[in-house]
């Protein structure tokens, strides 16, 4: 059995350049390499068994962030181990 792992997948800096840094610009280009290596993006799977779910979870997630931004005021408290990745 070949269980495949998330976080390298998806730092990969060969697909996903300064993967530690949130850009999300990285995703507009349709020929760009985020969109050209799909089987990167494990966050739903690959393959037959893609889940089929992802576009109305995306659209879903989407909504509930432009909601949120829209309803309430954020303010980031950093702490000492905000930074820490587990
Ligand atoms: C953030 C939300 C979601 C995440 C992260 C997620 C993630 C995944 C992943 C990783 C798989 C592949 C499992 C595998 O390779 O065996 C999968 C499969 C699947 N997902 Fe999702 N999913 C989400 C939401 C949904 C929703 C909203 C639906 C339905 C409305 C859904 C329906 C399915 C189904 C039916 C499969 C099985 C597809 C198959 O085996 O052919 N998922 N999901």
């Amino acid at each position: 059995m070949v269980i495949p792992s998330l976080y390298p997948s998806l730092q990969d800096p060969e697909v996903y350049p300064n993967p530690d840094q949130f850009i999300p610009e990285r995703w507009l280009d349709p020929n760009g390499n985020a969109n050209t290596n799909p089987k990167n993006y494990l966050v739903y799977g690959s393959g037959p068994h893609r889940c089929i779910g992802q576009e109305y979870a995306n659209m879903h997630i989407g909504l509930l962030l432009a909601t949120a931004v829209v309803m309430m005021d954020f303010e980031h408290h950093r702490t000492e181990t905000s930074d820490e990745i587990e």
